[in-house]
């Protein structure tokens, strides 16, 4: 059995009245990549916040490496112990990053605060690397970047400090087809290569088929059903799951009957 990276145990948020997320538990193994599937409103997001520490939890608890990091961080030391541990991509790289700041200054800064004192230039010519973006891209600011290689630049920030677990909310939504289909490749290398765990939030059935072992899949705020990702898309045992895959557009598609079908669940 492979060591497990990050454990989920009976996590709840409630806004007001809508139960976003709902007892949700799971694990992910070290190096190992879980999907989270489910409809808009799910709870996806609000999940991947908790874990990474920009939500707090009712109730339950997330363990990285064993370590508990529910309870608020105490202190600058251990916020950035937890940012070290668990790092988040999310869809719109525009929106995190400083329009301001080239791509070097970027991977400059995220060095400096987690590993003062170093020379960084050899560690930033390896990131650049490791996200396909050659030397000539470190002068550019987010704007000269299409939104490709933009999101290499998040992805590459987030690897800067060398965390174990990567959370990447429709890190790839945004972009195009081929594109999308590159960052994926890229993905799937970057964790071949460096042993990083993914927790890979999407809407897209055929991105989580391509990117994860294992996928949970989340409906208002709980989960329904989880397992080895080709099981649970091949032979879906939760009729949620069969619609969500049902949904998937394609020749003889009829959004009257699945939209029935939903109303019906
Ligand atoms: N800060 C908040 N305040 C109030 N309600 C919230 C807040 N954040 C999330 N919610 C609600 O919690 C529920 C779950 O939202 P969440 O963003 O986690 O869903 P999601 O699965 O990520 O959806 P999407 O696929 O659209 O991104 C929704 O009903 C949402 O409106
Ligand atoms: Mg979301």
């Amino acid at each position: 059995m492979p060591e497990t990276v990050l454990e989920v145990t009976g996590l709840r948020r409630t806004f007001g009245s809508v139960r976003a997320v709902d007892d949700v538990s799971f694990t992910l193994a070290a190096g190992g990549s879980l999907g989270i599937v489910g409809e808009s409103g799910s709870g996806k997001t609000t999940t991947a916040r908790i874990i990474v520490g920009l939500e707090q939890a009712d109730e339950g608890a997330v363990l990285v490496r064993g370590r508990s990091r529910t309870g608020r961080a105490r202190g600058r030391t251990e916020r950035l112990e937890r940012a070290r541990e668990v790092q988040m991509v999310f869809q719109d790289p525009y929106l995190s990053l400083d329009p301001r700041t080239s791509v070097e200054a970027v991977l400059r800064e995220t060095l400096r605060l987690h590993f003062p004192g170093a020379d960084h230039a050899a560690r930033i010519r390896e990131l650049l690397d490791q996200v396909g973006l050659g030397t000539r891209a470190a002068d550019a600011l987010p704007r000269q970047l299409s939104g490709g290689q933009r999101q290499r630049v998040a992805i590459a920030r987030a690897l800067a400090v060398q965390p174990a677990v990567l959370v990447l909310d429709e890190a790839v939504a945004a972009l195009d087809v081929s594109v999308q289909a590159q960052v994926l490749n890229l993905l799937a290398d970057i964790r071949e290569q460096t042993g990083v765990g993914y927790l890979f939030i999407t809407h897209d059935l055929g991105v989580v088929r391509c990117v994860t072992d294992e996928v949970v899949v989340m409906r208002h705020g709980a989960i329904v059903e989880s397992g080895p990702t080709a099981e649970v898309l091949d032979s879906p045992q939760h009729a949620y799951t069969r619609l969500l895959l049902e949904s998937v557009p394609r020749p003889g598609w009829d959004p009257d009957r699945i939209a029935a079908a939903r109303r019906a669940l």
